[in-house]
């Protein structure tokens, strides 16, 4: 029998798309899912296809030539160390494992030393678009040995998304440095849905916008710097209407879930140090809605004082929103990137910035036509410490800044919740100020605590008797 190219384990959407994704690049795909049937139905939906489904673990790795390459697209957690205990006993040395999940950075460092004193090769890959993604070319994050990613290179060009004809994949770094840029990914991800999702209740709830109208404007925005996916998305979202000839999205839940992986960047900012405002107020906004029963409830108690908004000019208005969109996007990502650098510096995963950007230029969820601006801004300084401080980047904060002040400051005399809008000009206006209020918190924690404090006219480590 001939051997196959490549395994894959897991039959979800995203794997069984992954398979389909393999098979038309012209790899021979064997598949396992703990359910044969699922996996069945993959060939019954898809004949003669270069796809061999097998019931039993020990005959798909078998069934794989050497050294084998196996994809895991399962959930993350637990089930991956199970999954990969399951086949151990039936690899053999320089096999490779490519974990494709969404799994912990801390469990792929773990599981990586653990494989290799097997002589088992592993890969912690990050994997972005979704469904789509996976059918058609995918944004990748891979981190391993450099070696080993050579030798998957090929693959992974493959099954990449393209942007320009340039694949969407690179090598990122050492073990965990893969899945940590998809958690920073996510982290991007949800920040830039929370602030169009505050622009959508800023146009809704003061300007008394129609879906249909709000749709239009996201399209015209979408035609501007702030052209992206997740504004393509916004735009068509507004449009669809549901079986009744309601608009679909007056009648979905407020309460938004999520997996996880945004709790893992906020955890993560903490440990290292890193002032990660604006995700975390996008994470903490999904904690605050998931508090459907309670919002209901303090509703009724916690009334806003009355206020009767007059727009005097709504054109000006609704640029104002559009400036403080894309500033806040500017913001999120320098956050964003600063601690890719922390980590990196903690790690010496020596991440490239410009090969990170180029990668998420196509096929993943936050692909947007301003991450040009980002490779130029480590093109033109490689160290470049604070995305805000490059040249491009610091002219559109002066010039924007006060577009992203008159919403925040209108939003909140109105009474519009608008957390990451409020972070992103709070982060600019501490990060660019040379004289923080802080010496006071240093006087404070030396009057109770005795911890001492800095002088800044004499060297040294001071206390005062209160
Ligand atoms: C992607 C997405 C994806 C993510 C989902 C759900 O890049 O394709 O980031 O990996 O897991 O969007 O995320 P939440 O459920 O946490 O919103």
């Amino acid at each position: 029998m001939k051997k196959k190219h490549v395994g894959i384990i897991g039959m979800s959407v995203m794997g069984s798309n992954l398979c389909l994704n393999l098979e038309r690049n012209g790899y021979l795909v064997s598949i396992f899912n703990r359910s044969y049937k699922k996996a069945k139905e993959i060939l019954i939906k898809n004949p003669n296809k270069n796809i061999l489904c097998f019931k039993k673990i020990n005959e798909f790795v078998n069934s794989i030539s050497k050294p084998r390459k196996i994809f895991l697209m399962i959930k993350s957690g637990n089930v991956t160390d199970i999954v990969i205990n399951s086949i151990l006993k039936y690899l053999d040395k320089k096999d490779i494992i490519i974990d494709l999940g969404n799994s912990f950075y801390k469990d792929t460092i773990r599981r990586e030393k653990y494989l290799y004193s097997l002589g088992i090769k592993f890969v912690g890959a990050g994997i972005s678009g979704g469904e789509m993604g996976a059918l058609l070319g995918a944004s990748i994050m891979p981190g391993c040995n450099k070696n080993v990613y050579n030798k998957i290179k090929s693959i992974l060009i493959s099954i990449s998304a393209k942007y320009n004809g340039v694949p969407c994949v690179d090598y990122i770094g050492p073990d965990g440095s893969g899945h940590y840029l998809k958690m920073i990914h996510n982290g991007i991800e949800y920040g830039d849905m929370q602030i169009i999702s505050e622009s959508y209740c800023i146009l809704k709830n003061l300007l008394k916008m129609s879906n249909l109208e709000i749709s239009k404007i996201f399209s015209t925005w979408n035609k501007g710097e702030l052209n992206s996916y997740l504004i393509e998305i916004t735009k068509k979202i507004f449009l669809k209407k549901d079986n009744k000839e309601n608009y679909l999205i007056d009648f979905i839940s407020d309460v938004a879930k999520n997996k996880g992986t945004g709790k893992w960047i906020c955890k993560s900012a903490l440990e290292i140090e890193s002032p990660l405002s604006l995700i975390t107020e996008s994470v903490l906004f999904r904690y605050i809605s998931s508090l459907k029963k309670e919002r209901c409830l303090a509703s009724k108690i916690l009334k806003s004082t009355e206020t009767n908004f007059v727009c005097k000019n709504k054109d000006f208005f609704i640029e104002d929103l559009r400036r403080s969109l894309y500033l806040s996007k500017i913001i999120s990502y320098a956050q964003g990137f600063y601690q890719l650098r922390i980590i990196s510096k903690i790690h010496k995963w020596n991440l490239n910035y410009i090969n990170i950007a180029k990668i998420f230029r196509s096929g993943c969820i936050i692909r947007a036509k301003f991450l040009d601006k980002i490779i130029n801004a480590y093109k033109n300084n490689f160290k470049l410490k604070n995305l805000l401080l490059d040249n491009y980047f610091s002219k559109i904060s002066y010039k924007y800044q006060n577009s992203l002040r008159n919403i925040v400051s209108t939003s909140i005399l109105n009474g519009i919740p608008v957390p990451a809008f409020s972070s992103a000009i709070s982060y600019y206006d501490s990060y660019r100020s040379n004289k923080l209020s802080s010496n006071l918190i240093q006087a404070q924690r030396d009057f109770f605590g005795s911890h001492k404090y800095e002088r800044i006219d004499m060297k040294g480590k001071f206390h005062t008797n209160w």
